[in-house]
């Protein structure tokens, strides 16, 4: 159990928890479909078989959780507007609700606009869905500017492209490989026409949550440093270059669909901030031909690169590695990497699976990672926030209810709120920073 204090955080430094629309609000026959309704619905793709239909009650039950991040003093709460809830009849309406009733507990609302819920007859192969992204863009923050003064455009566009459209293993379920390239593209000029649109709707401190970590390779073999070059590619660069340095990283350009160059100018549309998610280091090898299991996931053979287990650290009930250092090593990465050009950070998600209300693991796992934050921090990467994957359990997507990120327990049968032990620690451990 962690006892001793945390070191001490600039004022001002945000502290707060995230969650996602699909995976916590439940009704789903209050909106239209989303490609996670169709794709939950086909057999095998959720491993226990559930669906989000009901999630944790977020819609209904949302004053008990606004009263829960308000207990656990967080400064602010990443949440996520579903796109398809906002097309349909009185959908806004529920997160004026929302942001009114954390506005009134003293929490800040940071929305992301898009977390994998895209409207059901929607497409990220077309390039028209980027348009209709920044129009969806700016009637939200037509509605909810007033209040809302932090904004997020896209969850970890990496995952959404990879799992989804390469791998199938996500919704829509396409196992498209190197051809769900566009579907990258598109979400970046998704993301670059929404900071325009956010702005010209007068909305500011705009940001996107990619999702990163360390690239380890096997050895120092040649073959497996070029394919662990490829990897990181794929998960460091592919998303960040972009938006940080308005380029590809060499020989992806030409890949993409479209006036690429002209793209790019919108795509590097400087953002205020940038968020990262934070999981785990990947050690990577060169291809043995053979297919990969890895977080849960089944990688075909046929990737010119393998994932090899991290050994030597504990690991989460998902099997995750516990690596707080790949943090540090991460961020002073970055810092080297886009130097000047990267503008303030914030952590906007980290945390664990594991089983439990007495989650002593996790209050390891969140101290070990709020002290490498604050290494990194002396050394001179400028992080101004740290969010928490989770607030509560909820639905991890392929994963059904089995996995369990929050600080607060959910009975999925009464759908009954306890806060666990993480929680209590957290909340003391802000009580501290104040
Ligand atoms: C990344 C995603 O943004 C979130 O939806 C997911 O639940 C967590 N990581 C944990 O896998």
């Amino acid at each position: 159990m962690a006892t001793n204090p945390l070191p001490q955080f600039p004022s001002g430094f945000l502290w707060g928890v995230s969650t996602s629309a699909h995976q916590i609000e439940g009704a789903v026959d209050e909106r239209g479909p989303s490609v996670w309704d169709a794709f939950t619905a086909g057999p095998g793709h959720v491993k226990d078989g559930s669906t989000a239909a009901v999630a944790c009650d977020h819609f209904h039950r949302y004053p008990e959780d606004v009263a829960l991040l308000a207990g656990l003093g967080v400064d602010a709460y990443r949440f996520s507007v579903s796109w398809p809830r906002v097309n349909s009849p009185g959908g806004l309406d529920f997160y004026d609700r929302l942001v009114d009733a954390l506005c009134a507990a003293g929490v800040r609302p940071v929305p992301t606009l898009f977390h994998w819920d895209l409207p059901a007859e929607l497409d990220w192969l077309e390039r028209d869905t980027a348009e209709r992204f920044a129009e969806y863009a700016s009637v939200v923050a037509g509605r909810l500017g007033d209040r809302v003064k932090k904004w997020i455009t896209l969850n970890e566009p990496a995952e959404h492209t990879l799992l989804g459209h390469a791998l199938g293993a996500h919704a829509p379920g396409k196992r498209l490989m190197f051809d769900a390239l566009p579907v990258a593209h598109h979400q970046l000029l998704a993301h670059g026409l929404a900071v325009r649109a956010l702005r010209a709707a007068g909305a500011g401190d705009i940001g996107i949550a990619n999702s990163h970590g360390p690239t380890w390779a096997a050895s120092d073999r040649t073959e497996d440093v070029e394919a662990a070059d490829f990897y990181d590619l794929l998960l460091n660069r592919l998303f960040a270059d972009p938006v940080l340095l308005g380029r590809y990283p060499d020989g992806i350009g030409e890949l993409m669909p479209g006036d690429v160059e002209a793209d790019l100018k919108i795509i590097g549309e400087p953002v205020d901030w940038y968020g990262i998610n934070y999981y785990q280091p990947t050690r990577v090898g060169a291809p043995e031909g053979a297919e990969i299991e890895f977080g849960g996931l089944t990688l075909p053979a046929e990737l010119p690169f393998t994932v090899k287990e991290l050994e030597g650290y504990p690991v989460t009930d998902f099997g995750w590695a516990v690596v707080p250092e790949g943090l540090t090593e991460l961020l002073t990465g970055f810092r080297e990497r886009y130097g000047d050009r990267l503008p303030p950070v914030v952590i906007t998600e980290n945390g664990c699976s594991y089983e439990g209300v007495d989650d002593q693991e996790r209050i390891t796992f969140l101290d070990g990672h709020v002290r490498a934050l604050h290494k990194a921090l002396e050394q001179g990467v400028d992080v101004r926030g740290y969010f928490v994957w989770s607030l509560m359990d909820n639905f991890e997507w392929a994963e059904g209810y089995q996995r369990r990120f929050g600080l607060v327990h959910v009975d999925y049968d009464t759908l009954e709120r306890t806060p666990k032990a993480s929680y209590a620690w957290l909340r003391d451990a802000l009580r501290a920073q104040r």
